[in-house]
Order: C-alpha cells, then sequence, then structure tokens
C-alpha cells in the first residue's frame, strides 16, 4: 500500500520539478485556469502551419485539480471557428452547463466571447481530459485532467515515484477544416492523419521529425505512474514500451484489478493508466503507438515513437524498438478487454445496478443518402436504430430547461424498427436512415440497462461509444448477435469495468448499465470524430427528481446565445 506519510509532498516536489508552475490547493479549493483559444503557426514534423491552441500551446494545460475541488475556466475565443470544451468523463452533477457538447448543452462561445466553465470534482480521481467539441477543432484544442484523491487518502496501488501524461494524438499536414469540409461535400471519409504523436510529437521513424520526439527520463529501480490519453479523432490505438511490461492501475479515472501487459489498446476518449518499473538493463527504449483496425478500412496506419530514457544513457544510443500488436489483432483487442475489471474494493465498490428499470437495445448502422453534388450521387451516414441524428440549432439542454417547443422530439425508440441479422452477410441494399432529433427520456434514478449492437449495414466496424453525464458499467459483451435469452446470464454484475466510453467490438454487442442519478440532457455518441459526423449519436433527457437537490441547476449568466 502507499504511504501516508510520504504521498504528497513526493508527488507535489515532482510536480514543481517537472512542471513548473503548479500551484496545488492544500484543501478543497477553487482552481481557476484562463484559457485563450488562440490561432498559432506552430512547427511540427515537416511543416509550420496555423493551427487552432489553448494558449499557444499543442497539447494544451494540464487542469490539476483534487477530489471534491471546484474548477473555473474562462475560456475566451480569439479564433475565427466557434468553440466549446469538452471535460470528458467529469459528471457534472445535475450541471450540464458545463458540460460542453456543441448545441447539446450549450450554445458554441462565439469569435471575441468568452464563458467561464463552472463545476465541482465530486466522487472521482484519475486521469480524464478535455477537449473541444465543436467541429474537428478536437484534433489541436485538448490537453489532460489530472484528479488527486483527496488529501491523505493514498493510491490503492505501490505509490509511484514520479508520473507523467502521455497524450496520443493525431495530426493532418494541412488544416483539418478543410479535411472536414471536403469530406462533407463528397461525402467520404476526410483524408486520413498524416501521423500519430506522442504528447504532440510523431518520433523518429516520421521523415524530418528529428526534432519532435518525446523523451521520457527514468531512473534504475524506480516506478512510473503513466497517464495514458487517447486523444485521436479516428484511431483506436496500441501503446507499448520496449521491454519493460505495464501494469494497468485506472481506466477513465476508475481504479481496476491490476494486471501486466506488455501493450495496452485504447479508443478515442478514453484514459489507462498503468506502472512502469524501470527494471531493465539502463539504455533508451522506444515506446510507439499505432492503429487498431480489424476491418479493411484504410486507416492512418504510421508508428508514434517517444522514448523511454535511463539516466545518464548518451542520446547516441540506439533506442530498442517496440513489439506491438499486429494491426488486425482481434484476438488481442477481445482479450486485453475481458481483463479490465473494476477494483471492487471496500473504498472503492462496484454498484452495479442488479435490477434494470430501462432495457435499450441500439443498432449501430452505417449507410447512404442520396446526395446530388457527391462523388457518385451518394453521402456516407451512420445512425442509431435507423436514425441518423440531425443538430439541432439551439442548445437541447437549455430547451428542455426552458420548455422550448420543436427543438427536439423525446421518441427515440427502445428498439431498431425492424429485426434483422444484425452480423450476418453484409447488408449493401436499404442503406437509408431516418433523419432526427430524437432523443429518449429517462426517468430519474431509473436504473438503465443499453446493449449497443454493431451491424453489417455497409461494413462491421469497431466504435467506441461515449455517454457523458455518467459512468457506466460494462456487464457483456460478445460476437455475433446479442442473444436476450442466453447472453445475460453470463454478464458480470460483481466487478465488471466502469468506465465512460466503451468499444463496442467488430460485428459484437456491448451491453452497459447506468443509474440515471445526474439529471438533464446527456449526449451519447461514437467517439470516432468521422462517425460522429456522420449522425453517429444521440441524447438523453434525463428527467428531475422530486428532491431539491435533484434537479437540475439554474444556467450561469454569462451561458453563451444562439
Ligand atoms: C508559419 O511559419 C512558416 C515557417 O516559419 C512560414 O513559412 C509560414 O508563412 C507561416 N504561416 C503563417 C500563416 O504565419
Ligand atoms: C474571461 O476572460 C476575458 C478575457 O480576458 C475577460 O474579459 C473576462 O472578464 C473574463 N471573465 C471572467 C468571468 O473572469
Ligand atoms: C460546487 O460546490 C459548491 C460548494 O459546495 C457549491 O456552492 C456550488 O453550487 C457547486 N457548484 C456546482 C456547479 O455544482
Ligand atoms: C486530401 O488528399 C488529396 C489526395 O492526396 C489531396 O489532393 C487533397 O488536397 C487533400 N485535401 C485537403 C483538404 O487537404
Ligand atoms: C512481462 O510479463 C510477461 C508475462 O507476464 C513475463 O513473461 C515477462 O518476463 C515480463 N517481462 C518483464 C520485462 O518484466
Ligand atoms: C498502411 O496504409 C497504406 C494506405 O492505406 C497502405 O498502402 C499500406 O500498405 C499500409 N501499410 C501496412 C503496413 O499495413
Ligand atoms: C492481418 O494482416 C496480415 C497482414 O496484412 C494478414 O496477413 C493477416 O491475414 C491478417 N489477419 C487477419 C486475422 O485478418
Ligand atoms: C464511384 O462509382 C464507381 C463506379 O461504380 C466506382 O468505381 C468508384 O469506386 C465509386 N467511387 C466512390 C468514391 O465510391
Ligand atoms: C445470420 O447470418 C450468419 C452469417 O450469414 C448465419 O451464419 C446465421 O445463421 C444467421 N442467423 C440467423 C438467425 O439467420
Ligand atoms: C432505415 O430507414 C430507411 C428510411 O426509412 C429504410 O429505407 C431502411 O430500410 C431502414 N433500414 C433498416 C435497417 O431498418
Ligand atoms: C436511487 O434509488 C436507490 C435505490 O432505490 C436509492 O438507494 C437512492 O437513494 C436513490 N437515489 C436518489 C438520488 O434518489
Ligand atoms: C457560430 O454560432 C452561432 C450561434 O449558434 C451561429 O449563429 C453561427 O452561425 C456560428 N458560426 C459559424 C461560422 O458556424
Amino acid at each position: 500500500m502507499a504511504n501516508r506519510g510520504t504521498f504528497f509532498p513526493g508527488l507535489a516536489s515532482f510536480l514543481f520539478v517537472f512542471l513548473g508552475f503548479i500551484h496545488f490547493p492544500a484543501e478543497a479549493a477553487i482552481n481557476q485556469y484562463q484559457f485563450d483559444i488562440q490561432v498559432k503557426n506552430v512547427s511540427r514534423l515537416c511543416h509550420a502551419k496555423p493551427i487552432v491552441t489553448v494558449n499557444g500551446r499543442y497539447p494544451g494545460p494540464t487542469i490539476y485539480v483534487r477530489e471534491g475541488d471546484r474548477v473555473l475556466v474562462n475560456v475566451t475565443n480569439y479564433a475565427q471557428y466557434n468553440m466549446s470544451i469538452h471535460w470528458h468523463g467529469l459528471k457534472q452533477y445535475r450541471n450540464g452547463w458545463a458540460d460542453g457538447p456543441a448545441y447539446i448543452t450549450q450554445c458554441p462561445i462565439m469569435t471575441g466571447n468568452s464563458y467561464t466553465y463552472d463545476f465541482n470534482v465530486t466522487g472521482q480521481r484519475g486521469t480524464l481530459w478535455w477537449h473541444a467539441h465543436i467541429l474537428w477543432l478536437r484534433a489541436t484544442v485538448y490537453g489532460a485532467i489530472v484528479i488527486m484523491p483527496k488529501q491523505g487518502t493514498p493510491f490503492p496501488f505501490p505509490q509511484p515515484n514520479r508520473e507523467e501524461i502521455i497524450l496520443l494524438g493525431e495530426w493532418w499536414h494541412t488544416d483539418v477544416e478543410a479535411i472536414e469540409d471536403q469530406g462533407k461535400r463528397m461525402g467520404l471519409p476526410p483524408n486520413m492523419s498524416d501521423a500519430h504523436t506522442i504528447n504532440g510529437k510523431p518520433g523518429p521513424l516520421f521523415p524530418c521529425s528529428e526534432k519532435h520526439t518525446f523523451a521520457m527520463e527514468v531512473e534504475s529501480g524506480k516506478t512510473y505512474l503513466l497517464r495514458i490519453i487517447n486523444a485521436a479523432l479516428n484511431d483506436e490505438l496500441f501503446f507499448a514500451i520496449a521491454g519493460h511490461n505495464m501494469t494497468v492501475v485506472e481506466v477513465d479515472a476508475v481504479y481496476t484489478k491490476p494486471f501486466t501487459t506488455q501493450s495496452i489498446l485504447i479508443a478515442p476518449g478514453q484514459t489507462t493508466n498503468v506502472l512502469v518499473q524501470a527494471n531493465q538493463i539502463p539504455g533508451r527504449y522506444f515506446m510507439a503507438t499505432r492503429s487498431f483496425m480489424d476491418v479493411p478500412i484504410p486507416v492512418d496506419n504510421k508508428t508514434a515513437t517517444g522514448i523511454l530514457q535511463y539516466k545518464g544513457i548518451p542520446n547516441t544510443v540506439l533506442p530498442t524498438l517496440t513489439q506491438l500488436p499486429a494491426p488486425n489483432d482481434t484476438a488481442f483487442a477481445l482479450s486485453y478487454n475481458k481483463k479490465l475489471r473494476s477494483l471492487n474494493s471496500p473504498n472503492f465498490p462496484a454498484t452495479v445496478p442488479q435490477k434494470v428499470d430501462r432495457k435499450l437495445f441500439y443498432t449501430i448502422g452505417l449507410g447512404r443518402d442520396s446526395c446530388s453534388t457527391c462523388v457518385n450521387g451518394t453521402r456516407l451516414l451512420a445512425s442509431l436504430n435507423n436514425i441518423s441524428f440531425v443538430m439541432p440549432e439551439t442548445a437541447l439542454l437549455q430547451a428542455h430547461y426552458f420548455n422550448l417547443k420543436g427543438v427536439f422530439k423525446t421518441d427515440f425508440p427502445d428498439k431498431p424498427p425492424k429485426p434483422f441479422n444484425y452480423t450476418g452477410a453484409p447488408l449493401t441494399a436499404s442503406l437509408g436512415a431516418s433523419h432526427g432529433t430524437r432523443l429518449s427520456k429517462i426517468a430519474f434514478n431509473s436504473t438503465v440497462e443499453l446493449v449497443l449492437q454493431d451491424t453489417n449495414l455497409l461494413t462491421v466496424e469497431s466504435h467506441p461509444f461515449h455517454l457523458h453525464g455518467y459512468n457506466f458499467f460494462v456487464v457483456g459483451t460478445g460476437i455475433g448477435n446479442f442473444d436476450p435469452a442466453k447472453d445475460p446470464a453470463k454478464y458480470n454484475l460483481v466487478d465488471p469495468v466502469e468506465r465512460n466510453t466503451v468499444g463496442v467490438p467488430t460485428g459484437g454487442w456491448t451491453a452497459i448499465r447506468f443509474r440515471a442519478d445526474n439529471p438533464g440532457v446527456w449526449f451519447m455518441h461514437c467517439h470516432l470524430e468521422l462517425h460522429t459526423g456522420w449522425g453517429l449519436k444521440m441524447a438523453f433527457v434525463v428527467e428531475d427528481g422530486p428532491g431539491a437537490d435533484q434537479s437540475i441547476l439554474p444556467p450561469p449568466k454569462d451561458l453563451p446565445p444562439c
């Protein structure tokens, strides 16, 4: 167990030494940040180009807080684009106003305007992250959120000597908004990224990037906590360090039963904390990341590398190469995800709903619409229960709170319109979908089970689904069609992994459960930005409860108007 006495001072001095200016609160405190959205010409890879940044930094600044703290982030938009920021994985109890997805919980912060995100960090500790939640701007507008446990509460794993944030990203040489627009106009997937990055840098395997390599210095015999975040737009990623095993201890800011692995799999939106021991012959070791894609869909398959460097080893020593699972290694992906279990200790129990009030079954579909101006007269689309979501022009949370009519309907169906052999032979006929801003209404504090079923409409594919406002328990998963008669018997209702983003396997299904105790309008979507844009999204309206502290808080005065 961690040593209570030395825990905080050790970490604090590390933070001061390695990260400079951090002001760590002594007790529940108010943490204030200023985020200036600015376009900066940054030099990365072979080109310098203007990108949208926070405070001119790429990746953006880290938010450091302690469980129980309040956070105020004043976002001022100096860029030519509308902006909104999502605090990915923070529950925002009764406080959807601070959640961030544009046109879902707020109207965007327009050029020249400011909005202060004001939220409390309650009942959570670990690694989360923040990112732009509008257009494709999260390609460069993202950063880490580190939530330290309450003062005096140790980690439930051996105390690391130091910690490091590892943000995995995706980079385009040209303007991401031009890329997104071109895809929309043509009705095709936009150009894939030009490189993957580790803390904004692609590493030496990428041409002309010698200067752009992330390096982390370690000392023999010490233990390091890596806070790994997948901030890529469209790629699930493997990550490994040559010669060093990793012990997974937390995902999405929830402690897990520790297990050791040579590689991790991390989907866009997810976070994974691992312990790494510097227990090898002192040298230089590559850390590497590359896409996982197990169907023949083209993806950016380039490897980004960083270096784990033992103290005192000169830069001239060639680093040892890393072995990553093959890009199409389905077996690794399935077995890795199976190892993830909640810690479920007395201090951190897994409060899995045992009884379900509301059962939902959603099919994930790709398809095509006609589009006279697009290539071949069609545009790719995506749907849930055959509904491709239409973004409203007024934020849904405001429409709900102020009871504005005509913005959305609450008739999102609990099951697909017509059952079919979801994962049977590829379906290429009748690939259209209906379109609408349709939400699903959920009673306060009811328990919900949602089965997400991949389909072979056009193609099967793995989809990382993210729910805002909640964590959920991943009670079951399987390949093929979900069988409501047999599969629930195999659910794990004891220690399933608890998280906010889950990969639905290629041609398979995933069952999640949560208690709807957070009133508001909560977005749920595939975290592949490509698919979100095609309509693979919907939202839940969780009703207010009867108690005084069970309804949506009043909106802040500076909430941006539409
Ligand atoms: C960005 O920097 C590069 C290299 O210094 C320069 O060639 C380019 O003109 C700059 N672009 C802008 C928009 O300032
Ligand atoms: C947010 O920052 C802007 C720009 O500096 C400033 O004008 C505004 O007063 C700030 N808002 C708050 C609430 O501090
Ligand atoms: C945050 O907590 C403080 C202190 O309990 C409370 O006054 C404030 O209303 C809370 N803010 C939100 C957004 O819940
Ligand atoms: C996308 O890639 C194609 C082919 O390489 C290129 O011609 C086009 O300019 C790219 N689009 C954008 C927006 O950069
Ligand atoms: C990594 O773990 C594997 C499997 O548990 C084990 O065989 C191997 O010796 C470990 N390697 C190191 C460097 O600890
Ligand atoms: C990587 O992707 C490119 C373009 O889709 C393809 O030509 C190439 O064969 C792929 N490389 C590997 C190693 O899969
Ligand atoms: C994975 O890709 C490799 C190389 O392209 C190929 O030889 C192999 O058959 C693929 N494996 C599966 C299971 O598709
Ligand atoms: C357009 O249709 C032609 C002819 O059917 C086909 O060869 C081509 O691949 C299609 N292009 C796209 C982008 O779907
Ligand atoms: C669904 O399709 C698969 C593959 O074609 C087939 O093996 C299976 O029997 C079908 N299931 C049903 C219920 O028709
Ligand atoms: C989805 O809806 C479209 C348009 O109503 C219809 O043509 C198609 O058959 C439906 N597909 C499925 C799988 O239900
Ligand atoms: C929700 O329901 C559970 C089980 O009935 C109960 O223990 C809990 O107090 C309720 N929570 C709220 C906020 O009403
Ligand atoms: C920015 O947001 C406002 C408010 O929703 C909207 O009216 C405007 O069209 C948006 N601007 C752009 C460039 O999308």
